[in-house]
């Protein structure tokens, strides 16, 4: 098992360079198996739940080729199964967007149900609503969804709530229906405005991702294509909320500053000062007095519920007391208890948290209890000025943030990665 030690205290300040997004990246993957030609996707992030969705597209026979770290060449002509092993689905929900994929492609597709996970219950409802307005029949036993149609047919879908992975995985499976296909109350996350331009960069005619309508006129095949993913827009926003906390100087590189807006604003609020460019921008907390806020989490363009964990250490180090209302997911507060270990001052009252700040918070050993409130404990570690932090279960943090510790270290943080009790003493003699 391995854990991230901290030494913090110190200001970060640089400048680091940001990654393709996980989120995109996962739809991507999924949609790219929907040709039988090549699909080549760079800027792919090198994170395990990347890793493990390749892992899944080779399962069912899709060839996989590396080409290096972050561009990978995917051919479905070679798939020989359309059934979706628990294996994968247990370890990433997101494996269920080749039940979109397969069900476009082939007519038929079948993959584990996906239980909750340790942020809520997280129903997929909406998906199955969406295949069967496409005329798919869906059934859910055995612990497996299974979705078959002699044909699909364009249809108008409304989704009750905002949900990117539904409104991913019907696009999917509308892009190859016959006719034309309308999605209201769609999502309008950039990820699913990259899954969408994929899509339509593959012959897909796909119009207005990025608003509340989308309309989907199906296409009798998709082609190969060359694809970049989008810049992480929650990677980005974690590494400006950890100059926030340390009150750095730090430049954020390779990012699309329109993304950011929710966690640009807010930190803004909070009395950072941010500096946009064309492709990076800056967050400047040096010499700032952290200033209460009150944020709520809400679909795009309002402030991510991936960002909630990391903006409340922040606000735990601001004047004042300060609101965090969870409006996504139901269970979102759990690393609340495990902050309160270091210092932080935050009750949780149903889905807010009201946080009192505190000067600063204190080193103590501390586990991640999913992959966000991890990256928002190891935040938390940056800043606390005494003793060491150290973050067990950092295999979910794995997930989703590339070489994290090293891009913290290029920016001035005291923080490795050991295995181990034995290494652990070592670091905390060392930094001592
Ligand atoms: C995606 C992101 C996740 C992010 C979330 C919200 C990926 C791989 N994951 O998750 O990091 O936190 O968006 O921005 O992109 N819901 C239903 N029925 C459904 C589907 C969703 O009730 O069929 C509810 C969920 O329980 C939740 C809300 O809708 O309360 C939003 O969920 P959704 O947008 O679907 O999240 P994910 O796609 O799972």
């Amino acid at each position: 098992m391995e854990q991230y030690v901290i030494k913090g205290g110190t200001p970060l300040s640089g400048s680091v360079d940001i990654g393709g997004a996980k989120n995109a990246a996962l739809g991507l993957l999924a949609a790219a198996i929907m040709t039988d030609e090549d699909v080549t996707i760079d800027n792919l992030p090198n994170v395990n739940d990347v890793n493990v969705l390749l892992g899944a597209i080779e399962d069912i026979g899709a060839t996989v080729k590396r080409i290096d770290e972050h561009t990978v060449r995917i051919n479905g002509s070679t798939i020989d199964s359309l059934s979706v092993d628990y294996d994968y689905i247990k370890k990433i929900r997101a494996s269920y967007y080749l039940l979109g994929a397969l069900l476009g492609k082939y007519k038929k597709a079948e993959v584990a149900l996906p239980g909750g996970c340790a942020i809520g219950a997280r129903p997929i409802d909406l998906h199955l609503k969406g295949f069967r307005a496409l005329g798919a029949n869906v059934d859910t036993k055995y612990g497996l969804v299974s979705a078959e149609a002699e044909a699909l047919y364009g249809s108008h879908i409304y989704m009750d709530k905002v949900s990117v992975g539904a409104t991913i995985n019907v696009l999917m499976a509308a892009a190859l229906a016959e006719g034309k296909t309308i999605i209201e109350n769609a999502a309008k996350e950039p990820h699913v405005v990259d899954v969408a331009n994929f899509l339509n960069s593959m012959g897909a005619n796909i119009r207005g991702a990025g608003t509340d309508v989308i309309r989907v006129v199906g296409v009798e095949r998709l082609h190969g294509t060359t694809y970049s993913v989008i810049p992480d827009q929650i990677e980005a926003g974690t590494f400006m909320c950890a100059a926030a906390a340390t009150h750095g100087n730090v430049l954020i590189r390779n990012v699309i500053p329109k993304h950011l807006e929710a966690t640009s604003a807010k930190l803004a609020d909070a009395g950072c000062i941010i500096q946009e460019y064309d492709d990076a921008l800056r967050v400047i907390a040096s010499d700032v007095e952290l200033r209460r806020t009150t944020v709520t989490t809400l679909p795009y363009p309002g402030f991510p519920t991936d960002m909630q964990p990391q903006m409340t250490v922040v606000l735990g180090l601001a004047n004042g007391v300060s609101t965090v209302t969870e409006s996504i997911f139901e269970n979102r507060f759990k690393y609340v208890n495990e902050l309160a270990r270091m210092g932080g001052q935050i009750q949780v009252e149903s889905n807010i948290a009201i946080i009192t700040g505190t000067d600063k918070y204190t080193g103590a050993r501390v586990a991640a209890p999913d992959l966000r409130a991890g990256a928002a404990l190891v935040i938390a570690g940056l800043a606390a000025s005494d003793g060491v932090t150290i973050v067990d279960d950092i295999h979910f943090i794995q997930r989703g943030y590339e070489a994290f510790e090293e891009k913290l270290r290029g920016i001035g943080a005291n923080i490795e990665r050991v295995s181990g009790e034995h290494e652990i003493q070592k670091f905390i003699l060392k930094v001592s």
